[in-house]
Formats: C-alpha cells, sequence, structure tokens
C-alpha cells in the first residue's frame, strides 16, 4: 500500500476530496481530444499538465483549466494530485506510468502501457503491490454504441453469438496529408511517432476491447502482417506493418476475423453474426454509430435472404455534451471518469490492469503476425471484466 507524505493510503486520499485531481503528462495533439472532453465528468478535476515542451502545457491548462507544472517531480511530489494521465509519446509511456506509480498515483496510460509486454506486465504487478489504480486507453467500450451492443447482446437479441467481423482499416494512411494533420490547438500529428508504431499497436485495441468484452480473453488466435505500401511512406524509415489480418477465438467460443490496416478504404465497422440475427456498427470510432439489428426471418425455395431489414437500436446511454469533433468522437475522457468512479468505490475499473494487458498481449502477437495458431495462456476470467454476462 503506497502510503502519502502525510501518512494517507491511496483510498483515503481520493475519498478526502470532493472530485477526484487529474494532471496529464504530455500536452500534445492527442491531449485535446481529452481536454474537451473533460467537462462530461464533473467528478474529475484538472489540476493541470506537464509537457517537456513548456509551451504545450502552458496553452493546454489556458484552454482547459489546472496549471502548468515545472517538471515530474512537481506533480509527483503534490499530495493533491490522484490521478497521473500519461499522454506521452509509447517510448515514454513505461517511464512516466513507473514514475507516478512509484510516487503513489493512480495512472490513466494512453495505448499502449508500455512497448513491451515485460514492461507492461511489470507496471501491472508495481500498481498491484502498491493498491493503485491503473487503467489504459482505449476506452470506446464506454461509447454509446458500445454499450447498446454489448447489451443487446447480453439480452441475447441475436441468439449465441458464433462470428464477429472486425476491421479497423482507416484508409490507405500513406496517400493522406498526414504530415498536415493538426489538433485544435495546432499540434502536429506525429507521424514520426504513429507510422513505425504501426497499424496494429496504435489501432487493434480498438477493436479488441470489444470484443473481448462481449466474448471473454482470446484463447486461440493467430496473426498475418505484412508491408504493403514500403515505398510510399516518402522520407519515412522504419515503417511497421501497415496490413494484418488475424483470426480469433474467444473464450466464450465465438470467433472472429479481423483486419487492421493503413491500405483498405477505411471500413470501421464491427458485425457480430448470432443464430437469431446480427448486430452491427458501422464505425466503432463515432461514439454515436448507430447499432443495427437484423432478426433471422422466414424464408421459403431457394433464397438466401434469411434476415429481415436492419432496424437502429434505441441507445441504452445518453450522449455525451462536450465532444471532440474533429474526426473521431473517441470518448476518450470515459476512461479516466471510470477509473475516478472504480477509486472511490474501492474497484477495479473496467479497463482493469488484467484486461488492458490482455489487449495488449494479442496485440502484440497479431503484430508479431507469426502466422499459425498460437494458444494463449489466458487470464483468469475474474481477472477480465465482461460487459456481457455469460
Ligand atoms: N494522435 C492521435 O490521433 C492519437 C489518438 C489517440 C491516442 N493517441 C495516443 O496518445 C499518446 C500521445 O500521442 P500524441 O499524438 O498526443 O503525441 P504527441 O507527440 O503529439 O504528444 C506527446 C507529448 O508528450 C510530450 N512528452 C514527451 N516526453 C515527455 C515526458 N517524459 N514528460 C512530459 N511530456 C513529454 C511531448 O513533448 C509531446 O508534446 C500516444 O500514446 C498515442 O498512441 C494518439
Amino acid at each position: 500500500m503506497a502510503i502519502d507524505r502525510i501518512g494517507r493510503s491511496p483510498l483515503e486520499r481520493t475519498l478526502s476530496h470532493r472530485t477526484v485531481s487529474v494532471v496529464f503528462v504530455g500536452c500534445g495533439y492527442a491531449s485535446d481530444f481529452y481536454g474537451a472532453t473533460m467537462p462530461n465528468y464533473p467528478h474529475l478535476k484538472i489540476k493541470g499538465a506537464f509537457d517537456i515542451k513548456r509551451a504545450r502545457a502552458t496553452t493546454f491548462v489556458k484552454e482547459y483549466g489546472g496549471r502548468a507544472f515545472d517538471d515530474l517531480a512537481e506533480i509527483m511530489d503534490d499530495p493533491e494530485v490522484d490521478v497521473v494521465v500519461n499522454l506521452t509519446p509509447v517510448a515514454q509511456h513505461a517511464s512516466v506510468t513507473r514514475a507516478a506509480l512509484l510516487a503513489g498515483k493512480h495512472v490513466y496510460s494512453e495505448k499502449p502501457l508500455a512497448s513491451t509486454i515485460d514492461e507492461a506486465t511489470e507496471l501491472v504487478e508495481l500498481a498491484k503491490e502498491r493498491s493503485l489504480l491503473l487503467s489504459s486507453a482505449p476506452s470506446t467500450v464506454f461509447s454509446q454504441s458500445a454499450q447498446t451492443l454489448f447489451k443487446a447482446v447480453g439480452d441475447g437479441l441475436i441468439g449465441t453469438p458464433h462470428v464477429a467481423y472486425a476491421s479497423l482499416d482507416m484508409g490507405a494512411l500513406a496517400f493522406m496529408p498526414y504530415r498536415e494533420w493538426r489538433s485544435s490547438r495546432g499540434i502536429p500529428w506525429p507521424y514520426w511517432d504513429e507510422v513505425p508504431n504501426g497499424c496494429v499497436m496504435e489501432h487493434a485495441g480498438y477493436q479488441l476491447s470489444w470484443l473481448i468484452a462481449m466474448f471473454g480473453p482470446v484463447v486461440r488466435m493467430a496473426g498475418h502482417t505484412s508491408l504493403q505500401l514500403a515505398e510510399k511512406w516518402h522520407g519515412l524509415r522504419d515503417v511497421a506493418p501497415d496490413m494484418a489480418m488475424g483470426f480469433l477465438e474467444f473464450a466464450n467460443g465465438t470467433v472472429c476475423r479481423l483486419s487492421i490496416g493503413w491500405v483498405a478504404p477505411a471500413d470501421l465497422s464491427l458485425t457480430v453474426v448470432g443464430d437469431e440475427g446480427t448486430l452491427s456498427v458501422a464505425d466503432v470510432w463515432q461514439a454515436s454509430s448507430a447499432v443495427m439489428w437484423r432478426r433471422r426471418a422466414m424464408t421459403s425455395g431457394k433464397t438466401n435472404a434469411y434476415l429481415a431489414e436492419p432496424e437502429p437500436l434505441p441507445f441504452v446511454s445518453p450522449p455525451t455534451r462536450h465532444r471532440y469533433t474533429d474526426t473521431h468522437d473517441l470518448t476518450v475522457g470515459a476512461g479516466i471518469a471510470d477509473l475516478g468512479t472504480a477509486l472511490s468505490e474501492e474497484a477495479q475499473p473496467f479497463l482493469s490492469p488484467d484486461f488492458c494487458l490482455h489487449v495488449l498481449d494479442v496485440s502484440f502477437r497479431l503484430a508479431a503476425g507469426r502466422g499459425v495458431m498460437e494458444e494463449l495462456t489466458i487470464p483468469r476470467s475474474d481477472d477480465v471484466k465482461l460487459a456481457v454476462k455469460r
């Protein structure tokens, strides 16, 4: 149990505040997604921000609140900081998260938790050892679309789920003007980091988190990756594979065809096929993408039209008021809000360390693209929370 300088445990410290105090470390492109959506969560208070580029922290706090911290040590020494939100580049994730945990702070990290599974596991163990909460993006499982889909699957609207088709193909990135992309505060999109990280490490989690929340941990999988547009990244070296295909089998027996890529035209859809119909979301990057239900219909004669026309399902949760209306609506603040609530309830966040570690493990295996079926040592089922009761 990590005790702070005035002798309080993390929980006592949190409960002593009416709200949970949050500091952002790293105020680059993605920080605008967070700053813009934080007012949705009144139990979170932006205490401030720090960036090694001081001007970025200054403009962040001017826009979204709190004060600019001078360095990491100042944050770590501040007993009023409950949660560190780690929005640094991937290569910095482990060191910043480790420093925060060692200082007794709870951590919400952008994905991935760390650059290697060993480092991520070490962070998870450190958090457990110190009774601190650790959680990680993506948090789109909290979107209206995800919550509505999960409830529909759980309620048995499509009977037993058997197959899922999931895609996070964002279009041919190499042919887009990605060097000109700017956040709302004018911060350039860091293509020099994202492209070498590759499509799997950047984007697989958006589909995997939904699939694992519905069907349980992955028990068997195969992945294949390739670099299709190697010659098209002018001036960029160390480009990671831009196309990945995965074949996954989940604990409840559902199987999935997954594609993640920067080659094929945009397709960010997820379809779940059950024996009583199908459920589809057209875009998992839009918090309010409609959930379409097709019931199994009576057929006669030689027809393959065994499904009724698509019907939109009413959303089971309200929309968030504050949205970052750039290209996609990722409900990013929802993950910090979940961690904040978990703190007050003395519980683990839905995106628990074991859940995040499993998403990461599957992502690394997919990125490795070995092309052979692997049996996974799955986390205990009570370590990975499920949104759908089985
Ligand atoms: N760019 C996106 O569209 C996007 C979307 C969702 C999630 N993410 C994730 O968000 C994270 C950040 O991405 P980004 O696009 O904002 O990157 P970015 O490079 O624009 O911003 C990172 C910031 O962190 C600062 N920094 C680096 N090391 C630091 C340290 N040790 N302490 C404090 N500040 C430090 C940098 O100066 C920079 O301002 C990554 O994990 C990325 O995967 C990015």
